[in-house]
């Protein structure tokens, strides 16, 4: 047979060559959205029927550059402040490319697999966490957040002579997570995935500042022990998603270490905050965490893909995510010591501590952004983010027709317009309003949340292109755009 493969596997540099002019124009970020607007063109461009015979590369190349890229999601855009994400640095895409070429698999020894093991160390470090914890990357923080919390129920219940990873939970047991009810959602989702079910999650109330109420944590507890509800964790936030604040850790370790339970700590957008002076007190005793989430794809700008959870104890990991051996992988035959091969290792078993058995390797993007802008560059980021929230809540302060909702403690400024002529029954409608004009405007695109239960305009700034003056421009986008909705 002299069969040759359908698919181009050469013509690199052409194709890259291609579609280059069009991903420069997209990544400027100089037109509004319109990708919305148009769908109606792009989609109908797209939703074709599945074709028997293959267009060629040349044609994929094309719709690429005409209809797809054109139209790509401009979360990277200076002006975008919504969620928790951007479109990466220029190193973060370079390397995405490199790895998916080079170093397709993280399996094996190889650089891109051996820079997991080196970039976990850097980020461990940057961010202050013991240096015996170990770590591994995730896709994101919903994985992250699984992880941590799959080694809070194996501790947990190893201590009480169970194991959870392979027999299933104990049925005749009840458990409870506790974390305040401003926690990211797939810190539930999470509890529902590990079996322990979505209502084994406790919301417990906030203070005035959106941190978890620490008295009521202490109540929840002692009233859970006394009906023998086993505590898998308690879930310290380090920068909700909301508003950014920070519960307290170190109050939180302690009642942890009083009930003997694990305290995980999701600090997917926040934990880079460490990294400022201001905040860097808030953090003190994540070092008696069980576990930390945080994720590169945030903050760091990393291409989305890319999260990581640190454990104190990763053996605990390998107990709870461990895949069984398997004669394919492993090998049915003894590695040999005369013919050695690249083959014979695999390397940091990375696919026995996580959810994933392939998966792309993720830390040579941090590796390469660190290696970038070094821990300096990242800490310099993170002040500047954190004096825009700063700013902008200044401004807000000194202006009669906007309303602080909450003073920023990271990257987030919630806030809202409220000039003395509107009623406070209507706010939340106005201020919906005036950010959905802004969306469609689409310059400056934050997104919204509640304060309080008061609808609140809720920009955060991870965005490495942002600049003081897409701070300023938010601001007075909010006022023209109140005052023409009001005078209406
Ligand atoms: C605090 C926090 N935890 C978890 C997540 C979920 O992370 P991911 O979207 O990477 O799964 C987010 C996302 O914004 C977050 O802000």
């Amino acid at each position: 047979m002299n069969q040759i493969d359908a698919a181009e596997t050469d013509r690199l540099s052409d194709a890259i060559r291609e579609i280059l002019p069009a991903l420069e124009v997209f990544n400027q970020f100089r037109k509004q959205d319109l990708s919305a607007f148009q769908h109606s063109a792009w989609m109908a461009a797209l939703d074709q029927p599945l074709p028997e015979s293959g267009a060629g590369l040349q044609q994929v190349l094309h719709e690429l550059t005409e209809t797809i890229i054109p139209h790509g999601f401009r979360n990277g855009s200076p002006g975008f402040s919504s969620y928790v994400t951007t479109a990466p640095t220029t190193a973060g895409t370079a390397t995405a490319l490199a790895s998916t070429v080079a170093g397709s698999q993280r399996w094996h020894v190889h650089p891109f697999n051996y820079l997991e093991t080196v970039a976990l160390r850097w980020l461990a470090e940057l961010l202050g966490l013991p240096g015996h914890w170990q770590g591994t990357f995730t896709s994101g923080g919903s994985i992250a957040n699984i992880i941590g919390l799959g080694a809070a129920r194996q501790w947990t219940l190893e201590r009480r002579g169970y194991d959870p990873s392979r027999d299933g939970l104990p049925p005749d047991l009840r458990y409870r997570v506790y974390a305040s009810n401003e926690v990211h959602q797939v810190v539930i989702r999470a509890a529902a995935v590990l079996g322990l079910g979505r209502r084994a999650v406790a919301p417990i109330s906030v203070d005035a500042k959106q941190r978890i109420d620490l008295n009521h944590l202490r109540e929840a507890l002692e009233v859970d022990r006394s009906k023998g509800i086993i505590p898998i964790a308690i879930v310290a936030s380090a920068g909700t998603v909301n508003t950014g604040a920070i519960d307290p850790i170190e109050k939180m370790a302690e009642i942890a270490a009083k009930y003997e339970t694990w305290l995980h700590v999701d600090g997917a957008y926040g934990l880079f905050g460490v990294l400022d002076p201001r905040v860097s007190p808030l953090y003190s005793g994540i070092e008696h965490a069980g576990s930390v989430a945080v994720d590169p794809h945030k903050w760091l700008a990393a291409p989305v893909g890319c999260g990581a959870v640190f454990v104190r104890n990763r053996a605990l990991l390998g107990r709870t995510f461990t895949a069984e051996p398997a004669e394919y992988l492993e090998g049915a035959v003894e590695i040999s010591e005369e013919i050695r091969s690249p083959y014979d290792d695999f390397g940091e078993l990375y696919h026995d501590f996580n959810l994933e058995m392939s998966a792309p390797s993720r830390g040579i993007q941090v590796w390469a952004i660190l290696k970038e802008i070094g821990a300096k560059g990242m800490r310099e980021r993170v002040v500047l983010h954190n004096n825009f929230a700063r700013h902008l809540a200044s401004r807000v302060e000194k202006d009669d027709r906007l309303e602080l909702l909450a003073a920023p403690v990271l990257s987030i400024c919630c806030f809202r317009y409220g000039a003395p002529q509107a009623e406070e029954a209507n706010l939340d409608e106005l201020n919906a309003n005036i950010v959905n004009h802004l969306r469609a405007e689409g310059i400056y695109v934050p997104s919204t949340t509640r304060v309080n239960g008061k609808l609140a305009i809720r920009p955060c700034y991870i965005n490495p292109r942002t600049r003081i003056s897409e701070v300023d421009g938010l601001v007075d986008q909010v006022r023209e755009i109140g005052d023409a909705l009001l005078s209406r």
